[in-house]
């Protein structure tokens, strides 16, 4: 059976960075499974398509054709790396999520992404629906304080001002959409490994999630 580590979690929990540097360390691929909700959301954004109508966003989701090379997306040529990362993307993808046939149309594009020889999978469901029989199912948490923080300071290295109380009112609304939403709802997967990253480094996360692993290896 071909490995898959999963990595659940909220927005800005550190899942997608600490999901990239695992498969690094252990040579697997890596499905930034968030992106491709972003990119749906992203294009239905620009075809100024109506967010709340499942069936044509459904198709646009089943139609899209990334491309991903060398650390960049592509969609339909065009550079979206740093554009599907714009709040405004994030806030739609939590939108487009919620809708049963936006999330049928990218279960295959997901389920073909597990190749040898392993793969880590970031996202939501990735332990509940997607990968149910990933050998180890983490679930990466930490208080909307400390993600509201994290994100501040991304902004903050690309020159971004942001205020602080309204980041961690984002993230409240997003997580509680994400929570609560009846497909696909955001929780742990009943057999995941909860991990509360509020007080560690990203290494610390890291090397938590290859010790676990090695122990089942
Ligand atoms: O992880 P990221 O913030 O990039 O995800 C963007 C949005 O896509 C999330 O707010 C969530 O609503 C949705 N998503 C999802 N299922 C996944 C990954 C992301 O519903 N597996």
């Amino acid at each position: 059976m071909i490995p898959v580590i999963t990595i659940d979690g909220p927005t800005a929990s550190g899942k997608g960075t600490v999901a990239s540097r695992v498969a690094a360390a252990l040579g697997f691929d890596y499905l930034d499974s968030g992106a491709l909700y972003r990119l749906s959301a992203y294009k239905a954004l620009k075809e100024n398509a109506d967010l709340g109508n499942e069936e044509v966003l459904g198709e646009l989701a089943g139609a899209l054709a990334p491309r991903f090379e060398s650390g960049r997306i592509f969609l339909d040529d065009e550079d979206v790396t740093d554009k599907i990362r714009a709040e405004e993307v994030g806030v739609a993808a939590s939108k487009v999520a919620a809708l049963p046939k936006v999330r049928a149309a990218l279960l295959d594009v997901q389920k073909r992404a597990r190749r040898e020889p392993g793969l880590v999978a970031d996202g939501r469901d990735m332990g509940s629906v997607i990968f149910p029989d990933a050998p180890l199912k983490v679930f990466l948490t930490a208080s909307a304080q400390a993600r509201a923080q994290r994100r501040f300071n991304q902004l903050k290295e690309k020159g971004i001002v942001a205020n602080i109380d309204t980041l961690t009112r984002d993230l409240e609304e997003r997580d509680r959409r994400d929570m609560q939403r009846p497909v696909c709802p955001l929780a742990p997967a009943k057999d995941a490994k909860i991990l509360d990253s509020s007080e560690l480094t990203i290494e610390a996360t890291v090397a938590q999630v290859l010790q676990w692993y090695r122990e089942l290896t």
